[in-house]
């Protein structure tokens, strides 16, 4: 399944000691969407420093703009336009800018950008990032460029990404590409192409490097991680003979490779699929004290039959199977999930069974969503979007006020505990405090005495606001 979203959109600036100086050109990349988006983009910044461009934040003294967009729902796709407009304006003012626009709205839309609507010079998919020196070459010849080519075996597994993120502690590893799992709201399917994984040891040598250079935490990110499975290339899950599978990487073993690389690495991975989360997944996470005991593990939906019609291959039933193999394995676990409303027909009583999910499980955290229908996906073919706009957001905003209660118990029972906390930087209301998050994913921050980021220390929480841990550093 897709990621955890982030809502703000980072800009990224890194400094190069020794740019390959191509006329000092400079590059603005903006990012929305999930965290794979992000962690595209490091791999796009490698490939164009490598080509000699520095990064700017201001886009207005920039030669080249690119925005790495997200196609997930519609309103990801409005803030992309309405920013696309504003840098059409900033070509008036520099003739020579190229504007480009990457990853899932690119793949989406395709050609309308560049003949319709006349908005970008370059439209380039999620799997043609190799292939950016020669469009811009032909670009800059005035000439429209796309590619939005899906591999079915790229996985930039070679190129070391260029970390775009500014707390130097926590990085993104992308271990895998694309999604075969069709769930019928979903427009990743087509955006992303087919799933397929990266080889191991690229994978743990991206985690060491990071280690190497100071980070302190690594997250493993694919649309369906459970599904990884490392096959020695080329050949196709389904057809393995028993001795290739026996032979084959799974999740579970990748990620124990990656916890041993050094126990103060921390490991985290996003996103699990409910159908596909086997115990040995947990079993390797209750192993390694320095694989993070948190599992993000979207529901959806609390319905059987909205589930069956969402094709997630899974009941109401199995899913909170799987809770409980989760609380049996790793009873510390912290567990979140996503979670849409108004998806096409959905009945009251099938809203309340997502509400009495909730109250069941009672998640750490959830990401929250009004169903909004994607062109070409299984939903949009065969059901119709038929759950008004304001019963949507009543649901919504119900759900959401649910979660709000019960992210408060949940961080409450953390009050009185010790936490292990991986410190990432001074707290955002205090400069007399630092801010980190224990195993399980809550933000804890502490008076800063003569802590820095990157260390560990043992907090003991004694209060909290709705999500955050106050507390003091102990032995
Ligand atoms: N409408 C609303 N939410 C969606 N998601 C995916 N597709 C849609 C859609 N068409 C949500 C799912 C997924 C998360 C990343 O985004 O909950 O897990
Ligand atoms: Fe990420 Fe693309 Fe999905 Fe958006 S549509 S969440 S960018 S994979």
């Amino acid at each position: 399944m897709e990621n955890k979203q982030i809502d703000e959109v980072r800009q990224g600036e890194i400094m190069v000691k020794e740019p390959k100086q191509k006329g000092g050109k400079k590059l603005f990349l903006e990012s929305y969407g999930c965290q794979m988006n992000f962690s595209d983009s490091e791999i796009v910044a490698s490939i164009l420093i490598n080509e000699g461009y520095s990064t700017t934040t201001d886009f207005k003294e920039a030669d080249l703009i690119f925005v790495n967009t997200c196609a997930i729902r519609e309103n990801a796709e409005s803030r992309v336009r309405q920013r696309l407009q504003d840098y059409k304006k900033a070509k008036k003012a520099n003739k020579n800018l190229l504007i480009g626009v990457l990853g899932c709205m690119a793949e989406r839309i395709k050609h309308q950008f560049l003949e319709e609507e006349k908005l970008v010079d370059m439209v380039v998919g999620p799997d043609a990032y190799r292939d950016l020196p020669n469009l811009i070459a032909v670009a800059e010849s005035g000439q429209q460029a796309i590619n939005v080519i899906l591999s079915k075996e790229e996985t930039y597994a070679d190129i070391s990404p260029v970390r775009l993120d500014h707390n130097g502690v926590s990085a993104f590893v992308s271990i895998m590409r694309g999604c075969d799992n069709m769930c019928s709201f979903c427009v990743v399917p087509f955006t992303r192409g087919r799933e397929r994984s990266r080889e191991p040891e690229t994978i743990v040598r991206e985690c060491k490097e990071a280690f190497d250079n100071g980070y302190r935490e690594v997250t493993l990110l694919g649309q369906n991680v459970n599904s990884y499975l490392w096959t020695g290339g080329g050949l196709k899950k389904e057809n393995l003979t028993e001795e290739q599978r026996a032979n084959a990487t799974t999740f579970a073993q990748l990620l124990e490779m990656v916890a041993m690389i050094h126990p103060d690495l921390r490991v985290r991975y996003s996103t699990s699929h409910p159908k596909d989360m086997g115990d040995d997944v947990l079993i390797a996470m209750a192993k390694y004290e320095n694989i993070c005991k948190y599992v993000h593990l979207p529901v959806q939906s609390g319905s059987t039959a909205l589930l069956e019609k969402m094709n997630r291959g899974y009941s109401r039933e199995w899913y909170l199977d799987r809770i409980a193999a989760i609380r049996r394995i790793l009873p510390d676990a912290a567990i979140s999930s996503d979670i849409i409303v108004g998806f096409c027909g959905e009945t009251d009583q099938e809203h309340q069974d997502t509400v009495s999910l909730m109250n069941e499980i009672k998640y750490e955290f959830a990401y929250m969503f009004a169903y909004s229908e994607r062109p070409k996906t299984l939903a949009e073919r065969k059901y119709a979007d038929d759950v008004p706009n304001e019963i949507k957001s009543k649901r919504l905003s119900q759900i959401v006020d649910l979660q709000r209660k019960h992210s408060e118990i949940r961080t409450k029972e953390g009050v009185g505990k010790r936490h292990r906390v991986l410190i990432e930087g001074v707290s955002k209301k205090s400069d007399e405090m630092l801010s980190g998050r224990n195993s399980q994913n809550t933000v804890v921050v502490f008076p800063k005495g003569n802590h820095k980021k990157g260390e560990y220390v043992n907090v003991l929480a004694t209060s909290c606001t709705s999500s955050t841990l106050i507390g003091e550093v102990v032995k």
